[in-house]
């Protein structure tokens, strides 16, 4: 797994901005008020962060800014990054002061961060452990990922203790953008049944149901995605145990179509290696899941998976088959591409049918409408609960994750009757992403708070976001985390 940078922490001491060997960085207002480190660098440079700051350039930043002066003098420093941040800043502008540093950084410097007298440098930290990070595991050259992040601060022990549990979303979002990323030869549905079973290790109970299981619980939808595709099929339940005994659970569910053909109705050839990332909603459960574990989360939450690969093959689904769900309706299925809600249906009727949670979420990458609803900025909200998705939507907000909420309705999942059967897979052309969020209804019971999150279009991107580079976002993990620690832990 990708390693978070090392970062350690100690009380601030100016004479090291003389003789650390690497980057430094320190911080100034935007009134242009340097803070103490700021003030010795620009001692020690005569001058050079005062020049900066009368600079045109300087007053064209915004919060969160990075200015970096190279091999100044009077240090022995290969670069000074000047930050521009509010003292009292929190949130996203110190997020994206971490972030830049990041990128300056390029992965590779020994970085001194100065925060001196910073309100909420965890933010800052929280950013820059974020923003470090590159999937490297297949590129034979040696890694260009190297050095460690030394952060100073008036308070190191308070700030290392408020970073500890930002630093566990930092390590679950990196784990759900290595999930993503990793192409399906390597992630075969075994090998993920695999990976997420060593999260035991963590203190996780982790079952891994196989295909007999599964034929025994009635998933046939799910088996029926499964059937074209010589790697097996899997349910796997993750449970985190660290709230009140016998409280019922959040339970979050996600699709894990490690690749997606599309079946026999066959997807176009360009583009089709995207959907190595069709696994990306299961991979959000499992980073939220490995965040609960690492921060000992008072909460208890069962994460849950289906893990299938869609493949055209003489074995697999065809167009007009008609298959039973485990909860007994009817489906035809008239577009084997419509594959993640026949995965789902199954699997969110299991979680509510053995775990009886107080509220289930589900997160998929589910239709390629909601890129064109959405685009690459949100992901589609989708909830028969108004209060439960405004709680959602509060913590995706104060975490800088777009998401919007869409309608559901009755003449909506009209569109789903089919002639033969209970209902078909697929509702028409009009309204992709709420007659596939329609589908999933059908399987949520009546008193069950239930969300689900359409998040094709931002679990991975082509252009680097916040606090992620191109690729894999991990957006999720942290909202969901946010969510559970706000609603779900006792206190
Ligand atoms: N995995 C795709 C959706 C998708 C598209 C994810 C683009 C990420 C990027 C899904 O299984 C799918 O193929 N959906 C179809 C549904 C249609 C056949 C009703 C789609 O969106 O075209
Ligand atoms: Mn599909
Ligand atoms: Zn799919």
């Amino acid at each position: 797994m990708t390693k978070l940078t090392p970062i350690s922490f100690s009380e601030t001491d100016l004479d090291a901005i003389a003789t650390h060997v690497g980057r430094v960085a320190v911080f100034v207002d935007g009134e242009g008020k340097m803070d103490l480190a700021a003030r010795r660098v620009n001692r020690l440079t005569k001058g050079a962060v005062e020049r900066l700051l009368e600079s045109e350039r300087w007053g064209k930043l915004s919060d969160g800014d990075v200015v970096s002066m190279a091999y100044p003098a009077g240090m022995l420093a290969d670069a000074v990054d000047i930050v521009r941040l509010e003292r009292n800043a929190k949130g996203v502008p110190a997020r994206k002061a971490g972030a830049s540093l990041a990128k300056t950084r390029g992965g590779k410097a020994d970085m001194l961060v100065i925060c001196a007298t910073l309100r909420k440098a965890e933010d800052v930290v929280y950013g820059l452990a974020m923003r470090d990070y590159a999937f490297e595991d297949h590129k034979t050259a040696e890694s260009t990922r190297s050095g460690a992040v030394l952060v100073m601060s008036g308070k190191p022990d308070e700030l290392e203790a408020a970073c500890k549990p930002l630093l566990a979303v930092a390590e679950g979002a990196h784990m759900c953008r290595d999930l993503t990323n990793e192409p399906a030869n390597i992630l075969t549905t075994t090998n993920y049944a695999e990976r997420l079973k060593e999260m035991e290790a963590l203190g996780l109970k982790v079952e891994v149901l196989d295909e007999e299981a599964l034929a025994k619980l009635g998933m046939r939808t799910l088996l029926s995605v499964g059937q074209g595709s010589v790697s097996p099929s899997y349910v796997v339940v993750m449970r985190w145990e660290g709230g009140k005994k016998g409280e019922a659970p959040l339970a979050l569910v996600g699709k894990g179509v490690v690749f997606d053909t599309g079946g026999i109705s066959l997807k176009p050839g360009a583009g089709m290696g995207d959907m190595t990332m069709d696994m990306g909603g299961s991979a959000v459960v499992a980073g939220v899941m490995r965040t609960l574990a690492l921060r000992g989360a008072k909460a208890n939450v069962v994460g849950l998976v289906g893990i299938v690969e869609n493949m055209p093959s003489g074995n697999a689904s065809r167009p007009g088959d008609v298959v039973v769900s485990m909860k007994g309706d009817t489906i035809e299925n008239l577009n084997t591409d419509a594959e993640g809600r026949l995965v789902l249906c199954d699997v969110m009727w299991y979680a509510q049918q053995e775990y009886k949670p107080a509220a289930m979420i589900d997160l998929a990458t589910l239709t390629g409408a909601i890129i064109t609803s959405l685009g690459h900025e949100n992901a589609g909200v989708f909830s028969n609960n108004t209060s439960f998705c405004n709680d959602f939507l509060k913590a995706a907000e104060a975490e800088g994750e777009g998401a919007w909420r869409m309608p559901l309705g009755q003449a909506y999942d009209d569109l789903l009757k089919s002639r033969i059967a209970d209902m078909k897979n697929i509702g028409g052309p009009a309204a992709g992403s709420i007659t596939a969020a329609q589908f999933l209804q059908r399987f949520v019971k009546e008193d069950c708070p239930w969300i689900h999150l359409d998040i094709a279009g931002v679990a991975s991107v082509k252009t680097a976001t916040a606090l992620a580079p191109v690729g894999a976002t991990g957006w999720g993990v942290a909202s969901l985390n946010r969510l559970i620690a706000d609603n779900y832990e006792a206190e």
